[in-house]
């Protein structure tokens, strides 16, 4: 029995003995498994120390190679078969993709000591038992949302996360860019955008009723460069990166930067900062001729950037008072031949749901792009619970599930006292595992317009990496579970299995250095009420 996370479709094999991976084993690889190859050696290699040479003499031999009859047999182009005997490793993938999630079965297979970056004894020997895995996802959007908008993490920081996305065979990286409280891209035709955009004086500490500030600046942003080496990364680890630009709402901080982007008859736009509290700014853009143009100039390069199908455009939580109280909305509503704000919303977010048709891109937006009308070919990010998702599914459109309700990584881990920042629901790692993204109303023809799953990570009350790790896992292992493996209705799910394997992954995730709620809660200095060391009173929801 191996403790896989996910667990793959089907694990057998006959009994015999182990494959050991020496300094004679070579990687026979042809030209499209090159870069499987490649990481198999930065990783592996890293970690034992081993050359891992190509492939010359046949001593002891890993085979990458590409199988497309794979993708039939196994009903996935993400497919790939694993079959190791005393003489060699052979992995098959339907395409690259299922090669690489291949390479990486057979690293956790290695045990945890294959995630570390160095070898940290050269006595051991590497062995795993003979095996054959034949394995393919459930579903096709396997994704991880992480808003470095609220705090800014470093290019490098991001790089790991891509990383630990690998190790979980995530394959879609939801990039939460903007938000009121900072803009984290280059656009070089509106370079406010970042010089006054990407860092604010001062930041709100613990939830949105904390009554705490952290008095330090607090920003950063990521060229255009760091840019296409983080896109450039993940696509080498087989993950889409799909940028999120939030509009018409959480735009404070583009409007600081420009302030004729807001509603300028209703309030002065030239005083705002870039914002230092939580919650929904009732800052947000005005739907005119000039920003429509604006958004198109950051799409323009964002979509020399990102060469993913879809672009999120955001759409959640505008708040709509400005709208309602501005002459000026009032007779663009008018002239439009609207009925409400509500279709007004709907008709930017059409606006660019055409623009980017036009140009061969899908838009994505959170389920508030639903009221007032759905633009034609939009998908849907379900984050209020599955109602969203079922509508959008239902009326044909394409849905990920991400319901707050279940996979926020942001809430609370535990209802004891010790969870660092207390907000929302509690939502365990069993929480998580019970998480079904196909709501049994749905019909088979429905259900195939949900695309996948994604946890979101948002970051109000994640200020470090530290907060992140301890936020993120062990729950994203989980969830990677239910994005991946053919797991059985919610409660038949096998917890006490999950418990069990996840004995043998905290050792893989320390490999990797993540720091992770343990299982018996948080450690001291994750404890910790936060950077000014004093407790947070109360413990409303965040949104
Ligand atoms: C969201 O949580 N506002 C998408």
């Amino acid at each position: 029995m191996t403790s896989l996370i996910p667990a793959p479709s089907s694990v057998g094999g006959p009994e015999g003995r182990p494959f050991v991976l020496d300094e004679d084993t070579e990687i026979e690889a042809g030209r499209d498994a090159k870069g499987v190859a490649r990481w198999l050696r930065a990783t592996v290699g890293a970690a034992t120390g081993l050359p891992l040479e190509p492939y010359t003499s046949g001593a002891s031999r890993i085979l990458l190679r590409i199988t497309p009859t794979l993708a039939d047999e196994l009903g996935s182009p993400e497919a790939y078969r694993l079959t190791v005997d005393e003489h060699a490793v052979v992995i098959d993938g339907a395409g690259r993709e299922g090669l690489f999630y291949g390479a990486q079965t057979f690293r956790q297979l290695l045990g945890p000591a294959a995630f570390r970056r160095a070898p940290v004894t050269s006595e051991r020997t590497w062995e795993v038992p003979p095996v054959t895995i034949g394995d393919a996802p459930r579903f096709r959007w396997r994704g991880l949302m992480l808003d470095v908008a609220r705090h800014f993490m470093s290019k490098d920081g991001v790089l790991r996360y891509l990383d630990l996305m690998a190790a979980h065979k995530l394959n879609v990286f939801h990039f939460h860019l903007t938000d009121d409280q900072g803009w984290r891209v280059e656009i070089k035709r509106y370079p406010r955008l970042t010089e006054v955009g990407s860092w604010r004086a001062r930041t709100k500490f613990g939830h949105g009723a904390s009554p705490l500030w952290e008095e330090k600046p607090h920003g950063g942003f990521y060229t255009q460069d760091d840019i296409r080496e983080i896109v450039a990364y993940a696509a080498e680890r087989h993950i889409t990166v799909v940028p999120e630009i939030d509009v018409p709402g959480h735009s404070q901080a583009a409007i600081t930067a420009y302030p004729e982007l807001g509603n300028t008859d209703v309030i002065d736009t030239t005083s705002l900062t870039v914002w230092d509290s939580w919650g929904i700014s009732l800052n947000v853009l005005a739907p005119t001729d000039n920003t429509l143009r604006f958004y198109e100039g950051v799409f323009e390069e964002l979509l020399e950037l990102f060469p993913s199908e879809f672009i999120h455009i955001g759409g959640d939580e505008c708040a709509k008072e400005q709208w309602r109280e501005s002459p000026l909305v009032q007779a663009r509503i008018e002239e439009l031949g609207l009925a409400d704000e509500d279709e007004l919303q709907s008709w930017f977010i059409g606006h660019f749901d055409k623009w980017l048709s036009a140009r061969g891109r899908r838009l994505i937006g959170w389920d508030e792009i639903l009221e007032g009308g759905l633009a034609e070919g939009a998908a849907v990010s379900s984050w209020r619970g599955y109602a969203g998702g079922i509508a959008a599914a239902r009326a044909g459109h394409d849905v990920v599930m991400c319901p707050e309700q279940q996979v926020y990584l942001d809430y609370r881990q535990d209802a004891g006292a010790d969870e660092p920042v207390p907000i929302a629901y509690v939502r365990t790692l069993e929480d998580v595992y019970r998480f079904e993204p196909v709501p049994p109303e749905l019909t088979p023809e429905e259900a195939a317009h949900v695309l996948g799953a994604q946890a979101n990570v948002w970051t109000e009350v994640m200020e470090d990496q530290g907060r992140v790790d301890y936020q993120t896992f062990p729950r994203l292992a989980a969830f990677a579970e239910v994005a991946w493996s053919p797991l059985p209705a919610p409660a038949e799910r096998d917890f006490a299995d999950l418990e069990r394997r996840m004995a043998a992954h905290y050792e893989l995730l320390d490999a990797l250095g993540v720091g992770y709620r343990p299982p018996t809660g948080p450690l001291p200095w994750q404890k910790r009420p936060g950077v000014l060391g004093r407790p947070i009173e109360g413990a409303p929801p965040n949104k």
